[in-house]
């Protein structure tokens, strides 16, 4: 499964990158984006790592922010662009080839984990979970962004949406996102296919010993532009799930 998620990401790199440049270039999504991190993670500079970072957005607004920053993926294409990126932005962060089930780093290492649209995809959850608990230092905090891209019954509605958003990027980025389409047997095969998210989430949040465990529906309204929504709209909401390292200090 795993030679599989590396040889999509990797053809799909450089398509992928011109949405992450596009978010990097825009003041909306740029600053909803930090404003998001601003609300769940602490001001003060951070020791934070980004799993699944792809081409980088995340980890560069993090770096933007102040925070020192640790990325990994299993493409070496994502991480080519998430270099290129970096630097075209200015900032550092320290990208290396990882796999978001058995990190290269020692254990209670991060203040945060964060990553963005890859939960969805690791073929073991459990075990990810029990991987990003175990680099976070006790009192840190794990932060995911997620959505049931193929979950649950899509409506008509979301449908010819779908249809309608890829050609809308057939036209202004010239990519073919239908030639992108999964293959149905590797979808299925995945956990999220057949979960009821984020309340799965949570549960595997908590089943790794984080506390404080919450989720949150209002991702979209917080970052999507219009043409964001216009784009991805059609993969309904997306969400936000986040918890604590115990310390100790909990009652
Ligand atoms: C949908 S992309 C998201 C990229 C980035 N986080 C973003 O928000 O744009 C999923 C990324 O997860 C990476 N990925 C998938 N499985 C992984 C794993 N087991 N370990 C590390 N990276 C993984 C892929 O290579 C790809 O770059």
């Amino acid at each position: 499964m795993k030679d599989c998620i590396i040889q999509y990401w990797n053809s799909g790199a450089n398509g992928y990158n011109k949405g992450i440049q596009r978010l990097l270039h825009s003041h909306k999504e740029n600053s909803g984006w930090k404003s998001v991190f601003s609300e769940y993670l602490n001001d003060k500079p951070l020791k934070v790592l980004d799993i699944g970072t792809g081409p980088g957005s995340m980890s560069i607004l993090l770096a933007e922010m102040g925070h020192f920053v640790s990325a990994v993926d299993l493409s070496e294409q994502m991480l080519h662009c998430a270099r290129e990126n970096a630097k075209e932005c200015n900032v550092t962060v320290d990208f290396k080839v990882g796999d978001a089930e058995n990190l290269p780093f020692e254990d209670n290492s991060f203040d945060a984990v964060v990553n963005r649209w890859v939960l969805w995809t690791v073929p073991n959850p459990k075990a990810a979970l029990s991987e990003w608990t175990r680099v976070l230092k006790p009192g840190g905090r794990l932060l995911i962004f997620d959505g049931n891209w193929y979950s649950g019954e899509k409506t008509c509605v979301q449908k010819a949406w779908k249809h309608g958003s890829r050609f809308y990027t057939l036209l202004s980025e010239r990519r073919n996102m239908w030639k992108r389409d999964m293959d149905n047997t590797f979808v299925d095969g995945l956990w999220s296919t057949h979960a009821n998210r984020p309340e799965d989430d949570c549960t595997l949040f908590m089943n790794a010993g984080l506390v404080n465990v919450k989720s949150s529906l209002d991702l979209n309204k917080k970052v999507y532009t219009l043409s964001d929504y216009i784009r991805q709209g059609h993969w309904g909401d997306t969400f936000i799930v986040t918890g604590v390292k115990p310390d100790g200090t909990e009652k």
